[in-house]
């Protein structure tokens, strides 16, 4: 069976102690880092210098979703911290295909982002250059949305693409993403999940993370 990823993002934690919020998610896959300039989304959150000490400081691997501008010049950047995948939003993105070349080459995995309303495919052609397909459930910009169960039917269009190229990239989805959400997009064929305020915003981390895990993969 697919190995189901949990990716906690930590747009939900205290952002006044990053380093212990980090320890509280051990048992996560990798940490999310949502990067926002309030420019292709109203919200401002972190750049470069807090990534690059995230990365020094951080025991899991480093998810970076890019909700930025000018994707083109700044996403190579973040993948030169050592994260081990930068995401990139298709609509911010000049040359997508150049920029996910970029990115594997500094030997980060290269993942594309779409917003809800962004379709699938105008992008089947360029999937083989993708590690990730990142299909984002909630418009971006915020933590604490509703999933956005609309999404669903583009999570099943990629998965087939992705089969029936027999692609190694995986889908991940990222918005509005709890136990009572993850089997839809688990059964959509997503195998990544981002959890904000499902994790961060449950008193013991751990045992948000493994209730998810086992939601994801409950029989429906
Ligand atoms: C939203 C961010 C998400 C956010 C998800 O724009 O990209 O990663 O943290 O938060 P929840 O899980 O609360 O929807
Ligand atoms: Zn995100």
């Amino acid at each position: 069976m697919t190995h189901l990823r949990i990716n906690p993002s930590i747009l939900s934690a205290d952002f006044a102690n990053l380093e212990s919020e980090l320890q509280r998610i051990g048992t996560a896959d990798a940490v999310h880092v949502d990067v926002m300039d309030n420019h292709f989304v109203p919200n401002l959150t972190l750049g470069l210098p807090v990534v690059r000490r995230i990365q020094e400081v951080s025991p899991l691997p480093l998810d970076v979703h890019l909700m930025i501008e000018d994707a083109d010049r700044w996403a190579p950047l973040y993948a030169g911290t050592g994260a081990a995948s930068v995401t990139f939003h298709a609509e911010a993105a000049t040359a997508p295909i150049k920029l996910a070349r970029e990115l594997r080459d500094t030997g980060a995995k290269a993942g594309m982002a779409l917003r809800p309303a962004t379709p699938v495919e105008p992008y089947l052609d360029m999937l083989a250059e993708l590690d990730m397909l990142l299909v984002m459930t909630v418009e971006p910009g915020f933590g604490g949305q509703s999933f956005l169960d609309l999404t669903l039917p583009k999570i099943r269009r990629a998965a087939a693409a992705i089969r029936g190229a027999d692609l190694p990239l995986v889908i991940q989805v990222d918005g509005g993403i709890t136990e009572e959400t993850i089997l839809r997009a688990a059964d959509a064929g997503a195998t990544v999940f981002v959890a904000g305020s499902s994790v961060y915003g449950a008193d013991d981390a751990a045992s948000a993370i493994s209730a998810l895990r086992s939601a994801a993969s409950r029989p429906a």
